[in-house]
């Protein structure tokens, strides 16, 4: 029988806000498939970032379980142990992404191996093959803060790639980039999805990126409040499209990439 990659079981997490409890996830219920490109989309506030860090082993929930390939991330209270998890199985690309200053592209996105004890030429040898699966080769000795913001996101990716890790987990990784930029992005996740069967679990607010997504969920207020099948899919599409030919929508001409939002 087939077993989720990850199942997350009756996950209630809260915070103490000034001595009050405040209810983040309520009792979220998950099962991400191995291959799946899940997209988790949510107005801002409703628990998109912290469901992830709870899927990462960073955010340990009050109730309820995180399972990787079947076992409980959150039985060990080792903090090395999720760690480890994240090192072996987990890469990140964030909505800002953080370089080492004084490093090339390329030896950014090796950095990752060398601290899991690569050799130096064994590391730079597999972050030119992601650097290249990007297509920014050609951006190999830039810093990657002299990149626009589309371009380091694409290293950002290639970063995520270069340990070779089964998920790729990406919060909000189009949320700084205009509209063309985010539409590359996206593709270029699609492809790695599909070419390499690598599981992508995303998290937007921007509605348009349905169309990438092979599974796609709608949050609200700490809940899983339903999933968008195939005719909400293409429903949502053709609404999106009419109100972006009417001009309702703004366009790549609008920096602010801001689309349609749940
Ligand atoms: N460490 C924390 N301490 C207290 N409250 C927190 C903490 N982390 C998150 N929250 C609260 O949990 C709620 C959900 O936050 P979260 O960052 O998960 O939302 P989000 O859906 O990712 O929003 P956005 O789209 O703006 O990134 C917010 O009300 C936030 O203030
Ligand atoms: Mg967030």
């Amino acid at each position: 029988m087939n077993q989720a990659l990850f199942k997350v079981q009756n996950l209630f997490k809260s915070f103490v806000v000034a001595s009050a409890n405040v209810p983040v996830l309520k009792d979220i219920n998950l099962e991400i498939n191995s291959g799946d490109f899940l997209v988790i989309f949510g107005p801002s506030g409703c628990g998109k970032s912290t469901l992830l860090h709870t899927i990462l082993g960073l955010e340990a929930p009050n109730k309820g379980s995180v399972l990787f390939s079947g076992k409980n991330l959150y039985t060990s209270n080792n903090e090395d142990d999720r760690s480890d998890f994240r090192k072996e199985h987990i890469g990140m690309v964030y909505q800002q992404p953080n370089w080492i200053k004084s490093l090339t592209v390329v030896e950014n996105v090796a950095f990752p191996l060398l601290l899991l004890g690569a050799s130096k030429l064994e590391s730079l040898k597999k972050a030119r093959e992601v650097v290249d699966m990007v297509e920014m080769s050609e951006w190999s000795n830039y810093i990657p803060t002299e990149l626009s913001s589309g371009q380091q996101q694409r290293v950002s990716l290639a970063r995520a790639l270069v340990s070779n890790p089964e998920v790729i987990i990406a919060d909000e990784p189009t949320g700084n980039l205009d509209y063309e930029s985010g539409q590359e992005l996206m593709q270029l996740l699609s492809s790695l999805n599909k070419k390499t069967a690598k599981t992508i679990v995303m998290v937007t607010h921007d509605l348009e990126y349905i169309k990438y997504a092979k599974t796609a969920i709608k949050m609200f207020n700490g809940e899983v409040v339903g999933e968008y099948d195939e005719s909400d899919k293409q429903a949502l599409l053709t609404e999106l499209k009419s109100k972006r030919g009417n001009g309702d929508l703004k366009t790549s001409e609008d920096k602010s990439g801001n689309t349609q939002h749940v």
